[in-house]
């Protein structure tokens, strides 16, 4: 009989920006079969209500469930910080979620001043806001919610003069409130390192947490004695995707063994 420990893992997000967390789980776990689901079709979420969150996010789990998925990867910040308590209560299978680093970036801060840039879903979220309240107390935080940057990545503009102009205005308020630390709270984000370093110079380290959910992938697994042991060579890692396939396509472009295809879900 085949092991449950030679499932795929299933990975979503509300398009391709959770495929910056694939990375860094396949380059840990490369053993390891994925399945990557980019709902970018309901693209963004951000700007929905918790309860279509929800909704969303209950879709692209049963999806990737009906794949028989041994553990899902919540790539997403917005529908982490929304959905993943209830996921985790609806479902009996492992859920790894990701939320913005603002707790390592208050241990790590010299001016007492950090910024986070994150959706509005995620910054409005009862999740975030426990753990901002949970901070020092003398650590301030610079919130600032990314408007238009998810749907520019969406729509192939990663390096466009809309994209300049529109990090430009957000990432403002981060200079002028002299913050050493900018957390990036969307899996979309660390595509734009690049862009966003030009703007804010050298003196502000950027935190972004995709490494840290690739570790607590692999322990998870560790823990539920669920990783697998065998090299797959025939496997591809599958990506669907339900708008066209472009945008995926450039993003993965020299990775070896992933499928795309374009599915409704
Ligand atoms: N990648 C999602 C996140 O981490 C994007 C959110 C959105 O679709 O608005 O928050």
């Amino acid at each position: 009989m085949k092991s449950i420990k030679e499932n795929p893992i299933g990975i979503f997000d509300s398009g391709i920006g959770g495929t910056s967390i694939w990375s860094e789980i396949h380059t840990l776990l490369p053993l390891e079969k994925t399945i990557y689901l980019s709902d970018s079709k309901n693209a963004p979420y951000g700007q929905k209500s918790t309860d279509q969150i929800i909704a969303l996010a209950i879709k692209n789990t049963e999806y990737l469930l009906n794949k028989n998925c041994k553990l899902i990867v919540v790539a997403c910040n917005t529908a982490t910080t929304n959905a993943i308590k209830y996921l985790r209560e609806k479902y009996q299978v492992p859920f790894i979620g990701i939320e913005p680093a603002i707790k390592p970036a208050s241990l790590k801060t010299k001016t007492k001043t950090i910024g986070i840039l994150a959706t509005q879903g995620t910054l409005n979220s009862q999740l975030f806001a426990s753990t901002a309240n949970n901070l020092d107390t003398s650590i301030k935080i610079i919130e600032q919610i990314g408007n238009g940057l998810v749907e520019l990545i969406e729509n192939n503009k990663l390096i466009s003069p809309e994209m300049n102009q529109l990090l430009k205005k957000h990432l403002k308020p981060f200079i002028e409130n002299n913050i050493d630390h900018l957390v990036l709270g969307c899996t979309h984000y660390p595509y734009l390192i690049p862009q966003i370093k030009e703007i804010i110079g050298s003196q502000i380290t950027i935190i972004d947490s995709g490494e840290a959910v690739a570790r607590q992938t692999k322990a998870i697994l560790e823990k539920n004695d669920l990783l697998s042991s065998k090299l797959n060579i025939d496997f591809q890692n599958e990506f669907y995707i339900n708008t066209a396939t472009e945008v995926l396509e450039h993003i993965l472009e020299n990775k070896e063994n992933t499928s795309i295809k374009q599915l409704d879900f």
